[in-house]
């Protein structure tokens, strides 16, 4: 009995030591907390989304094209309305990321801009009035997620949905695009100029 109370005691005189120690270990050495500033680690997420949007503008220009070529613009309508969701959407799922298209001018009440994606598009816009070039740029949100953009410029072959009305975009065209979109914004646009930004969230 005497030598169970040793035991016990014992154990209990260990425990609690090693307790201590470790508590002690843990305070000695703290590791100092260096705060890494976004702008550290931002080029990684941006090279991130880039790949991401490279895959997803090459595959949505590949089928455009297709489309023109089999049933002209009327045809390809569909291809940015239906195909260019599913697209993004199941690279999304695949990659683990949110991709979207969005825009100050958009066409699709669903593509709108939310609080984040205006004041980066106002910036983005800024720079473009002032004759600078437009990179991919990023933010840190909370819930430990990030959001980069990358911008989307016009060429000659968006101009015949996105350009001048009865210039570049055939009114039969146009009669199309606003059934199927009352409130479409997304016009007047010239080769060259920003028609929007992708937009990818992801896991920091
Ligand atoms: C055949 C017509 C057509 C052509 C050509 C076209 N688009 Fe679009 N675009 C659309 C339609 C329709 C939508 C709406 C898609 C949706 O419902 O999400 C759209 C939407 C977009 C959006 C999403 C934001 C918004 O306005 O809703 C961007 C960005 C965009 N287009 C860029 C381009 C670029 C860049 C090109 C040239 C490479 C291009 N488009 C060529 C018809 C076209």
């Amino acid at each position: 009995m005497k030598f169970l109370i040793f035991l016990s005691a014992l154990l209990l005189f260990v425990s609690f030591s090693s307790c201590k120690n470790k508590d002690n270990v843990v305070t000695e050495e703290k590791p100092e907390v260096i705060e890494s500033k976004w702008e550290d680690y931002k080029g990684d997420y941006t090279k991130k989304a880039e790949f991401f949007v490279r895959d997803a503008g090459l595959a949505l220009k590949t089928r455009l094209t297709e489309a023109i070529a089999k049933g002209g613009f009327e045809k390809a309508i569909n291809v940015c309305n239906e195909v260019a969701q599913k697209m993004m959407d199941s690279i999304s799922t695949a990659n683990k990321v949110q991709i979207k298209r969005t825009s100050i001018k958009f066409r699709n009440t669903k593509n709108a801009p939310d609080q984040n994606d205006l004041a980066m598009l106002s910036a983005y816009d800024k720079l473009q009035k002032e004759g600078k070039p437009l990179a991919s740029d990023g933010i840190e949100l909370e819930n430990r997620m990030v959001k980069l953009y990358v911008p989307i410029m016009t060429d000659k072959l968006c101009l015949n949905c996105h350009g001048v009305i009865g210039k570049d975009i055939k009114p039969k065209v146009y009669e199309l695009i606003k059934k199927l979109y009352p409130n479409d914004e997304a016009v007047g646009y010239k080769e060259g100029e920003m028609r929007g930004v992708w937009v990818v969230q992801m896991e920091k």
